[in-house]
């Protein structure tokens, strides 16, 4: 029986993880099986270790159970420890599980590799201060920015999620409102605006001149984001299903040992 894996959460049919690891495994000869598994609230940890019992190496987790992930497993990265979340749980040879998570890595993955950015010595906007913001802090930080500011409707939480990781960077938080004035080079969305085709309520001219936009969502059609940074003339104005393909190739490595071509599976899901 092959080395089983999957995408466990609430909703899932939706998920493109299946085909984006079934191309990776496809791509690399890598014998394994990858499905998807639809979870109620309350029956996750039941739900893995159902899973596990049945030849189950390794998960990625999404909405609404990335907390309870962090919570299940007994050891996690310091990505994970930082995000309080875990994308990827890993059964090791030993049995234990250990979390992980592969957002950020994913995030700067293909900002750096896939279109060229420079992350270190530029100053950063991330937008919200909830789960997907909060998944991504640590390897943001780790590729050096000059200055990472973190600004959400809320100021306090942007505040209290900066000085949580003060000792890791240069980092700080306000509130949308406490913006005008200032530039950056990135500014990346991480707030659930898009979800009601919405953008965050920023200045008009935040952005620096050949400064770049990214949006963590990703959609068929651009997400409102997106259309903010072409309008607002960014030299690129990206969304995130980039991050999505190359969170999964970490995931997909932290497994196999085994790194996937990801130009090709992003070229596949695009031309979708
Ligand atoms: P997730 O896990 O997807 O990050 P979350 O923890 O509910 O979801 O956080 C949602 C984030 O989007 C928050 O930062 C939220 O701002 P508040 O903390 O002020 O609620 C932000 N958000 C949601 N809708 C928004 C909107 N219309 N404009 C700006 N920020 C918004």
């Amino acid at each position: 029986m092959p080395d089983r894996y999957a995408v466990i959460g609430n909703p899932i049919e939706h998920s493109k993880s299946p085909q984006i690891h079934r191309a990776f495994a496809e791509q690399t000869g890598e014998q394994l099986e990858y499905g998807r598994i639809l979870a109620e609230p309350g029956h996750f940890e039941q739900a893995v270790q159902e899973f596990l019992a049945n030849n189950g190496k390794g998960l990625n987790v999404t909405v609404p159970f990335k907390e309870d992930a962090w919570r299940l497993a007994p050891e996690h990265s310091a990505r994970a420890q930082t995000a309080g979340a875990v994308n990827t749980l890993i059964l090791l040879p030993d049995g234990h599980l250990r979390g992980d998570n592969t957002d950020g890595v994913g995030l700067v993955n293909d900002l750096s590799r896939n279109h060229g950015s420079t992350l270190s010595g530029a100053e950063i906007l991330l937008l919200g201060a909830g789960g997907a913001t909060r998944g991504v802090l640590r390897p943001l930080l780790d590729a050096k920015p000059k200055q990472l500011t973190i600004a959400n409707r809320t100021a306090a939480k942007a505040s209290a999620l900066a000085a949580e990781c003060a000792t890791l960077g240069n980092i700080s938080g306000c509130g949308l409102d406490q913006l005008a004035g200032r530039k950056f080079d990135l500014i990346i969305n991480g707030t659930a605006a898009g979800l009601e085709g919405a953008v965050p309520d920023i200045p008009d001219n935040i952005l620096r001149s050949g400064g770049w936009t990214y949006d963590m969502m990703y959609g068929d059609a651009p997400t409102a984001f997106v259309r903010w940074g072409q309008s607002h003339r960014a030299d690129k104005a990206l969304d995130g299903l980039g991050m999505l393909i190359e969170q999964a190739a970490e995931s997909f490595y932290l497994w196999r040992g085994v790194h996937p071509d990801t130009a090709a599976v992003i070229t596949l899901l695009r031309a979708k």
